[in-house]
């Protein structure tokens, strides 16, 4: 996948292209380091590897160089990213594995235990944005869904409860509060008393679940607000680094 992609950056623009990478700001050196290892295995002059909430915090439009804390989370796929950023740079981090995808695979269990339906996982992200986090509802709603039965192979269609899709989707949601709580608990007074006076960006598709910015308000007690187009920051982010990457000394040859 990443040949293609640098083939045809190669093709419209230059032979052997730069590339910037975001990582999840707990990405161990290993890690770091095959990531880096593979891009390069794609063709490419050079890599630079930052980390994925301070491309999110650029692309939000977030005046890093305010010289108070500002707190930014990023419920991607895969990964939820919280991070202060003060002066210019990241003075603390913390992510959990527990984001949309988890969201999505909650929906999937639900489907197969209750109506013995296997969904795609586009069609459990379709329940997921309809149905949203945490609205409390009627315990009879329900939402159709669309598979394959689990033992006749067939295509078809079946009610699942929301409230038990919910449920699963609680313990997701738990773990990516959990993080932020416990993340805010342990920034230094100082900067969290910072923190707290001023508002927190949401970014990544996380942000655009119904629900969730409430939820996270009402769990932190912080002021969050969402820039336009969430989905979007790091790509925006990560595009206004770039041409400031060999000035930063950020490439990796
Ligand atoms: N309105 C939306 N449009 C597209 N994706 C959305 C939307 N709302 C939530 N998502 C979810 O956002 C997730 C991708 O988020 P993103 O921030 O791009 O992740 P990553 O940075 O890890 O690639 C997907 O799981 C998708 O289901
Ligand atoms: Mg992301």
């Amino acid at each position: 996948m990443l040949k293609l992609l640098v083939d045809r950056a190669r093709y419209f623009h230059l032979s052997r292209p730069r590339v910037l990478v975001c990582a999840p700001s707990d990405a161990s050196p290993e890690e770091r380091e095959a990531l880096i290892e593979s891009v390069r295995g794609a063709g490419v002059s050079s890599v630079a590897v930052i980390p994925e909430p301070l491309a999110a915090a650029i692309g939000a439009g977030m005046d890093l160089s305010l010289p108070y804390g500002q707190l930014i989370v990023d419920i991607g796929e895969g990964v939820t990213d919280c991070a202060v950023i003060q002066s210019g740079e990241l003075v603390a981090t913390a992510a959990v594995r527990a984001a949309c995808s988890d969201l999505h695979e909650a929906v999937q269990q639900v489907a197969l235990r209750e109506c013995g339906l296997v969904l795609s996982r586009t069609e459990a992200e379709r329940i997921t944005l309809g149905v949203g986090i945490g609205t409390a509802r009627d315990p009879a709603s329900a939402v159709v869904a669309e598979g394959i039965g689990a033992i006749d192979g067939r295509l078809g269609a079946a009610s699942v409860p929301i409230p038990a899709i919910e449920e699963a989707q609680n313990l997701v949601v738990d773990r990516i509060l959990e993080t932020i709580l416990a993340f805010l608990k342990d920034l230094p007074a100082s900067l969290g008393a910072q923190v707290i006076d001023n508002p927190a960006r949401l970014t990544g598709g996380g942000a655009l679940l119904r629900g969730m910015v409430d939820l996270i308000s009402a769990n932190t007690g912080l002021c969050v607000t969402v820039p336009d187009d969430p989905l979007g920051a790091v790509i925006r982010g990560s595009r206004r680094v770039l041409p400031n990457v060999p000035l930063a000394g950020l490439w990796v040859n």
